[in-house]
């Protein structure tokens, strides 16, 4: 079927976060504001058994009607559902995973209520957030559970002290107060001691939390013996924390094989947002040394900076999407424009290309610029991508790098003026501290009679580098300008 004129707004604008492959992915979803859910619905306190079986009922259904969710645990108000390693769910995109199982939860939820609380009218929708996380490996899976595992303990034990204390007479301020800074055997022995419970005794639903997997049985649905196992989803409540419910069930967490294929699942493209301008910023690492190796004059090297402009003109040259560039110091920006269909966007290869290409002629070039100097110590550039939807906010950009020139420079100058003329460097900076542009002005006036404004244009502006017509007008040819924007 042709496309429409209008399908480019999907092409160009719809981006689909796909999860790492070979992840173990987590799902976690949590219930909104149910702080106040549960006081409406008049939950028990700390904890209310229909409401967490209501929960496990949830999740019991989310296995059923997921099949890539090996296992899942749950506490008070959230619940962590465990994808299987290379779970193709939706093409591990992000937004349908975390969508469709905080909405199943959700209506199911909603649909089993009644049978929780029979007596009790649902007075508010209920309704939960979800994030993704992805664990690499079996180890990080099993502790990212141990850590469910280990909060829901600390809640549990400090919740069910705090509500045996309210419910003696204490007020919730008070009973805040009373636990303040109480160690774990503290509250074990408060408990013991002034309500006599002993801690242990509690439901392990309570203490421990409730894990949901498909278990091997040997029993049908009504627990008479059967001779083939059979997968049977399980709610439990063991201690995820330590290797004994993971060496029973090594099958939940088993790893899967991968084909060679399998690989280039790993190569996770980023493109650059479309209709957008691209800016390219690349500066020298540790340039302060190699200036100072080089012995570029200070504050300025008016070589070092023709050298940095003579690059960026074979940039221009290089890539015919880039529209304009200014640089200063030691960087220069570079605006693709708008349509740019460089590497089809793919931004590991625009920075990769671009770096290279830079640190490339700035080598090449090097001789021309320095004749008597050899290039004792390797130049390399860093880069970073930036991408602006409106010219206006790439104008917006380059004024702000301008800015950045004169303020760099202002300052350089006049630190140099002043170590030059005897100052320390320290002392020299502590003259320099808080001063305003207006000052450094003065400054540079009174004690050197320099008028800042008549240095050089390129030191205090830096350099644009653009495109003019040739005389014969139909060819564009690279050019550097010094000045303002
Ligand atoms: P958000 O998740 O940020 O929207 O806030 P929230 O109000 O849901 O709080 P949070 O998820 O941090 O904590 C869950 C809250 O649910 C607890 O603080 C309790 O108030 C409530 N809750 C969960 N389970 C039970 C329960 O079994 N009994 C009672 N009484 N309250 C519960
Ligand atoms: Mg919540």
């Amino acid at each position: 079927m042709a496309n429409s004129k209008y399908e480019y707004v999907k092409r160009e604008f719809e981006f689909h976060r796909h999860l790492p492959a070979s992840n173990w992915i987590v799902v976690r979803i949590d219930g909104c504001h149910f702080h106040r859910f549960s006081e409406l619905h008049a939950f028990e306190k700390p904890n209310d058994d229909r409401a967490l079986r209501l929960m496990n009922a949830c999740a019991t259904s989310m296995l059923e009607k997921f099949p890539d969710i090996v296992i899942a645990y749950g506490v008070s108000d959230e619940y962590s559902f465990v994808f299987r390693e290379k779970t193709e769910f939706y093409k591990r995109r992000e937004s349908k995973n975390i969508s469709l199982c905080v909405s199943y939860f959700t209506i199911v939820y909603g649909m089993k209520w009644k049978d929780f609380f029979p007596n009790n009218d649902l007075k508010e929708p209920p309704y939960f957030d979800g994030r993704v996380v992805c664990y690499p490996n079996i180890n990080t899976i099993r502790d990212y559970l141990a850590w469910r595992q280990v909060d829901c303990h600390i809640n549990n034990q400090y919740n069910t002290c705090f509500w045996a204390l309210v419910k003696s007479g204490k007020t919730e301020k008070e009973a805040h107060q009373a636990l303040k800074g109480t160690s774990s055997k503290d509250k074990n022995k408060l408990l013991l001691q002034q309500f006599q419970v002993n801690y242990n005794d509690e439901p392990a639903m309570f203490r421990k939390g409730s894990t949901v997997y498909r278990d091997k049985v040997k029993t049908d649905d009504c627990g008479n013996p059967i001779k083939r196992t059979r997968e049977a989803i399980t709610v439990s409540n063991f201690d995820l924390i330590g290797p004994e419910f993971w060496e029973n069930h090594q099958y939940i967490l088993g790893e899967e094989k991968y084909g060679y294929e399998y690989v280039k699942k790993f190569d996770n493209i980023h493109r650059l947002p479309y209709s957008n301008w691209t800016i390219v910023r690349i500066s020298a690492c540790q340039f302060d040394q190699f200036s100072l190796i080089h012995s570029f004059d200070k504050p300025n090297d008016e070589t070092a900076l023709r050298l940095m402009n003579a690059c960026a003109s074979l940039m221009m040259e290089q890539f015919p999407d880039i529209i304009f560039g200014y640089g200063f110091d030691n960087e220069y920006s570079f605006v693709f424009q708008e349509k740019t269909e460089l590497y089809q966007r793919d931004e590991r290869l625009i920075i990769s290309s671009c770096s290279s290409c830079f640190t490339s002629f700035y080598m090449m070039k090097w001789k021309e610029y320095f004749p008597s100097k050899e290039l004792v110590q390797p130049p390399h550039f860093q880069v970073e991508v930036s991408c602006y939807p409106e010219p206006r906010i790439v104008c917006d950009y380059l004024s702000r790098r301008q800015s950045e020139c004169h303020n760099r420079n202002q300052y350089t100058t006049c630190f140099w003026m002043l170590v030059k003329s005897g100052e320390g460097e320290n002392k020299a900076k502590e003259i320099l501290k808080d001063t305003l542009p207006k000052d450094k002005n003065e400054l540079l006036f009174q004690r050197f009679q320099m008028n800042y404004n008549n240095e050089p244009a390129m030191f205090r502006k830096g350099s644009c580098a653009y495109r003019q017509k040739s005389a014969n007008g139909c060819r564009w040819k690279p050019v550097k300008m010094s000045g303002g924007m």
